[in-house]
């Protein structure tokens, strides 16, 4: 069943001197248990595409719907924090907090017990390859490569159904690389959860089940 919905989505960043048109009627549909790629040259539109499906910014016009109700009538909040996760091409890490707190986040902000919430985390962690001496480390004394993975084992432990993912194997070699896309594919293929991949990566497109190509703010076929 579709569980997110596009429809002739349009976004256009507006300044003083100019309107760009990054979004241009995009029509799709999501369903649980798949993995989705989204692909195309750089400045198509897809992070864009991506931030509006996550409830980061709003459509200028057209609607994007979960489970069949637009999103402009949900709390934009309440939307990020129980539906959807994500993992952002700059990471976005809290600074301040260490690598095991950034994984652990979803789980405190649900009210968990430190202790249990962290545990949890320590789990994700090891298995997007971290290792324990680098979990009470802050972000900054990470590789951009170890970032990119705490901010997947964050949106593991959140167990948001949405998994929207901007460039995760990015900064990651290919064994990384292959962990990852395989941690993914088992997110959507037996977790059930739906994931959206933004990606460069042509190893990452090619497990996904659906592949959609954006060009000039457009999906085209
Ligand atoms: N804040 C902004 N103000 C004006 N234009 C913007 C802004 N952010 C992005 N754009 C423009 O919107 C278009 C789509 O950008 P977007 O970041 O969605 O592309 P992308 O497909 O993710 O590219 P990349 O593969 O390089 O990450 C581009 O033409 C870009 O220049
Ligand atoms: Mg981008």
């Amino acid at each position: 069943m579709n569980i997110l919905t596009s429809k002739q989505v349009t976004y256009e960043y507006r300044n003083a001197v100019q309107t760009v048109r990054a979004v241009n009627g995009v029509s799709c549909t999501f369903q649980q248990g798949h993995v989705y790629a989204i692909v195309g040259p750089s400045g198509s539109g897809k992070t864009t595409f991506l931030s509006l499906l996550a409830g980061l910014d709003v459509p200028t016009s057209g609607t994007i719907e979960l489970d069949g109700e637009s999103t402009a009538k949900m709390n934009r909040d309440s939307y990020r924090l129980n539906h959807v996760s994500v993992i952002y091409q700059n990471f976005n890490l809290f600074q301040h907090l260490t690598v095991l707190e950034n994984a652990a986040y979803p789980l405190y902000v649900r009210k968990m017990p430190k202790k249990k919430a962290d545990e949890l985390a320590a789990e994700k962690l090891l298995q997007v390859g971290l290792k324990e001496d680098q979990f009470k480390r802050f972000p900054n004394m990470l590789s951009g490569g170890e970032q990119q993975r705490v901010a997947i084992a964050r949106a593991l432990t959140s167990g948001s159904e949405l998994i929207l993912a901007d460039e995760p194997t990015g900064n990651l070699d290919s064994e990384n690389s292959r962990n990852i896309v395989g941690i993914l594919q088992g997110l959507a293929h037996e977790g059930n959860r739906c994931v959206i991949i933004v990606t460069h990566d042509p190893a990452v497109a090619e497990v996904a089940d659906v592949l959609l190509k954006m060009k000039d703010g457009k999906l085209i076929h």
